[in-house]
């Protein structure tokens, strides 16, 4: 109820910005790049991890569709396919997630949101989100998931047809997400790890939230 009135509260807020798709594409591939990395990472865990690392590994796929499907909506296009993006070397690890769009000119560093966003920093305790244990990755990615699809429910509200249109798969990618990601981290931790982790990291969600005003004022002032 009260995730409800936040999203929609920011859906209203962040389409009164003319280039609130332009920020969502880069949260998504913000997201592409976090799952790649995981899923790089997860093929080296033991079978007790039941194959996460395929299941990271779709999650990056959906996710970069996400990041094309905003880009096309801004009238850009990643220049890379996600093939391509996802053959970088591991060795060029430092700058493999810099991005650019071939349309607009427009290039990104895609990594370290963990550490660029006021609220993103109060999320992640003044951490890098790969810092963690697998157990609090699935958490917190649960937990920004289903607020993703929270989120984008309300956005449905106050964006033109065009984007609903767009937009309604990509809402039902949020939540299978979510649901998987919830299910790794059961199989992983148990029932009462899981809702123990889930509750630490709603609350830094909520905490996190407060300070959206001052990263907003940052995204319309140009600095982000
Ligand atoms: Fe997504
Ligand atoms: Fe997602």
């Amino acid at each position: 109820m009260i995730d409800n009135f936040i999203t929609l509260l920011l859906a209203r807020i962040i389409t009164l910005f003319p280039n609130y798709l332009s920020l969502l594409k880069k949260l998504e591939i913000g997201v592409f790049f976090f799952c790649w990395r995981c899923y790089l990472e997860a093929r080296n865990l033991p079978s007790g991890y039941g194959m996460l690392d395929e299941k990271l590994k779709e999650q990056a796929l959906s996710e970069y569709n996400h990041a094309q499907i905003f880009c096309q909506l801004t009238g850009s296009k990643l220049n890379m396919s996600g093939a391509g993006l996802m053959n970088r070397e591991e060795k060029q690890a430092f700058n493999w997630s810099f991005v650019e769009w071939d349309s607009s000119n427009e290039s990104y560093q895609a990594d370290g949101m963990s550490t660029r966003y006021l609220s993103a920093k109060i999320f992640f305790g003044f951490r890098t989100a790969n810092s963690y244990d697998w157990e609090d990755r699935l958490a917190f990615m649960c937990v920004l998931e289903d607020f993703q699809h929270c989120f984008y429910k309300q956005l449905l509200r106050f964006v033109p047809p065009e984007v609903q249109e767009k937009l309604a798969p990509i809402i039902e990618d949020e939540l299978t997400h979510a649901i998987n990601l919830h299910a790794s981290l059961w199989f992983i931790s148990g029932v009462r790890r899981s809702s123990n982790l889930l509750l630490i990291w709603h609350t830094r969600r909520y905490l996190a939230l407060i300070c959206i005003p001052f990263d907003a004022l940052r995204f319309a002032l140009g600095i982000l």
